[in-house]
């Protein structure tokens, strides 16, 4: 079932929190997200094949998937954007990702027609628009992709992190925003640890975002973070972080 985020004034962004198949425990529990305006529609990391056929079905009453204007990549793992040659097909969307990953993108492709609806977001980011709104592709590079954004609706305030402030929980709990960080920092640290790259990245991360007007941190796995409180709390928890290269040792690099 879809959480609405935000719905006010022709402006929409759904997440979808259960599309994963909760009996395949092989696969990582993933969120996807609708964001509409006036007509005008785009996918944040609608996932891979997996969650294609229930992601079409269950947006439909919200927005016509044919008429989706853009299909937003945080970064281009297989839980992203692994679906996007169906996305192709039913629609007219085109992909914008970092222009580090436009020519790998084709691979999870026929390779046909595929020129022109890959467009590289440059590494500055940039400003997009969805019918009578804007969404901010924000520079999150290494964090955790080399080639990484975020997207800020400014509308809705509402930050889409991808795979950072990801936590790793079952559907029922992650539909559900945090409540209490301190017990929720047990979900999310040893992903945040092995992947996202230093410290140093955070510090430059925590800096930016702390000049947008935040309400939501919602990231791609796991629960969100609601109002300014909570959205402070993971800003400063992320500031302070050790993780990747901080933690790499002789013993990583160990032959096997
Ligand atoms: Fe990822
Ligand atoms: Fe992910």
């Amino acid at each position: 079932m879809a959480v609405e985020l935000y719905n006010k004034n022709g402006h929409i962004c759904l997440a979808f929190y259960d599309l994963v198949d909760e009996e395949n425990d092989h696969a990582v529990q993933s969120n996807q997200f609708l964001i509409a305006d006036h007509g005008h529609g785009a996918l944040v990391d609608p996932g891979g094949n997996m969650t294609y056929n229930s992601l079409l079905i269950s947006m439909q009453r919200y927005f016509p998937s044919k008429d989706l204007d853009y299909i937003l990549a945080s970064h281009a793992d297989p839980d992203t954007i692994a679906s996007v040659n169906k996305w192709f097909v039913v629609s007219h969307c085109k992909v914008m990702i970092s222009s580090l990953w436009t020519r790998f993108v084709p691979h999870f492709t026929t390779g046909r027609d595929v020129t022109g609806r890959i467009i590289g977001i440059p590494d500055k980011g940039m400003r997009l628009p969805l019918g009578e709104s804007q969404i901010w592709a924000v520079p999150a590079h290494f964090m955790h992709a080399e080639g990484n954004f975020h997207f800020y609706d400014p509308i809705a305030k509402i930050l889409f992190t991808g795979d950072l402030g990801a936590s790793l929980l079952p559907h029922s709990e992650a539909s559900k925003p945090v409540t209490d960080f301190d017990d929720h920092v047990r979900h999310m640290i040893g992903f945040h640890r092995r992947y996202i790259v230093s410290n140093k990245v955070c510090r430059l991360w925590a800096a930016m975002v702390r000049k947008l007007d935040i309400q939501m941190i919602v990231p791609q796995h796991g629960c969100r973070f609601e109002g300014k409180d909570m959205v402070t709390r993971f800003i400063n928890w992320v500031e302070c972080l050790s993780c990747g290269i901080d933690l790499v040792t002789e013993d990583t690099f160990r032959l096997p």
